[in-house]
């Protein structure tokens, strides 16, 4: 060892906020997410003893110290599951590292549905690739950090998280879809605003909860694959197959793939409408979204609901809807940059009138994807 060029390295990683398509990855169909002003930043320093030192901003007094020769395997529910997972998914793919000491300092709130742990997944990723000196390919590192989620933190989370922090570019949402990996940018308006609302509800449950929605997908399209054998995900399940199979279908399975059927074609519709800059009718699918991962997918919560109602009853914000896995996490509305102050004070008391709580809130643009800052 010692012979790595390569000493220091910082690279930066965003969080994400899905505009409309939910739930809809882990069923190979399309997603609309953006990368948000909020990132994570992981400093990787080489070191010649096939050691992993993991430390993070948030637990300033702890240091996790591994063996690169035998990283512990499956989640252990620590803190440092994620990047000890992607360093260990990079391995299996064949990267060869030297040691290396990482700092970990996020700017993405933790915990709140915006992609934290796909933020550190990348950025890690990016940092330790670029220590060995290793070529890039941004969708294999997007699909190694679903691996790491998967397997090495028990969520088995579909790949939009980790794909539009790998390859978001500013002032673009992608229109990702899921069983190609292709994506399409499509232009964010100027003139309006995301803005991201904070329920400050934990997602705690979040990965059992997550898992059994995913379960419920698979068994329902087990049986309409035997009713119509070229089904192989809810993707090319219209709504009539759907009616044809009802009798057949768990009735709460046949809610949840209704969500996904007509969530894949709010998300077309709602990247058509963007980019012509037809607002109103993106406010409206927003709406609908939320209302069918309200009532069919079942994974809202009161504080979501609310959080969205008050954004809308607010004049000129176009439409509103919880925003990635749900069970808490963040709610997000698009609002005329003209009004944004005004939607943020009613939001705001509105929310801690109801729950007692002051909501976090976010301003954000679409920004860029995960970049090496410097070596
Ligand atoms: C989480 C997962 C994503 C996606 C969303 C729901 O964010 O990580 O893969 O399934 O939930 O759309």
């Amino acid at each position: 060892m010692g012979d790595w060029t390569v000493r220091h390295v910082r690279a930066r990683a965003p969080g994400r906020v899905n505009l409309i398509g939910e739930h809809t990855d882990y069923n190979d169909g399309f997603v609309l997410p953006m990368a948000i002003d909020f990132a994570t930043t992981v400093d990787a320093t080489a070191r010649d003893d096939r050691l992993l030192t993991i430390a993070s901003d948030h637990y300033s007094d702890v240091v996790v110290a591994l063996d690169l020769d035998a990283l512990p395997q499956g989640p252990t529910g620590g803190w440092a599951d994620c990047p000890r997972g992607m360093v260990l998914e990079l391995q299996r793919d064949g990267a060869i590292f030297p040691g290396a000491d990482l700092r970990i300092a996020s700017a993405v709130p933790l915990g709140a549905g915006l992609s934290s742990s796909a933020a550190l997944e990348i950025a890690t990723g990016l940092a330790m690739l670029a220590l060995a000196g290793a070529r890039v390919d941004r969708i294999a590192l997007a699909k190694v950090a679903q691996r790491a989620e998967n397997e090495q933190m028990g969520t088995r989370s579909g790949i939009m998280d980790p794909y539009v922090c790998a390859k978001a570019r500013s002032g673009e949402a992608l229109l990702l879809d899921t069983r190609a990996l292709t994506d399409r940018a499509v232009q964010f308006p100027h003139g309006v605003q995301i803005l991201i609302c904070n329920t400050m509800v934990q997602r705690k449950l979040a990965s059992g909860q997550y898992n059994l929605r995913r379960e419920s997908c698979e068994r329902a399209v087990e049986i309409l694959h035997r009713r119509f054998p070229a089904v192989a995900a809810l993707r090319e399940v219209t709504l009539e197959q759907l009616e044809a199979a009802r009798e057949q279908l768990d009735p709460v399975d046949y809610r949840r793939c209704r969500h996904v059927i007509t969530e894949d074609a709010r998300t077309l519709e709602t990247a058509e409408a963007l980019s012509a800059g037809r607002l109103h009718d993106v406010g409206r699918a927003m709406n609908a979204s939320h209302a069918s991962l309200r009532d069919d997918y079942e994974v809202s919560c009161e504080q979501l609901d609310v959080m969205v109602e008050l954004a809308r009853s607010c004049d000129g914000v176009y439409g509103a809807r919880m925003t990635g896995g749900g069970f808490g996490g963040c709610a997000i509305a698009l609002v005329p940059r003209s009004a944004i102050a005004e939607v943020e004070a009613t939001v705001r008391a509105g929310f801690a009138r109801a729950f007692g709580v002051v909501p976090d809130l976010y301003r954000t643009s679409a920004a860029g994807g995960a970049e090496v800052l410097s070596e």
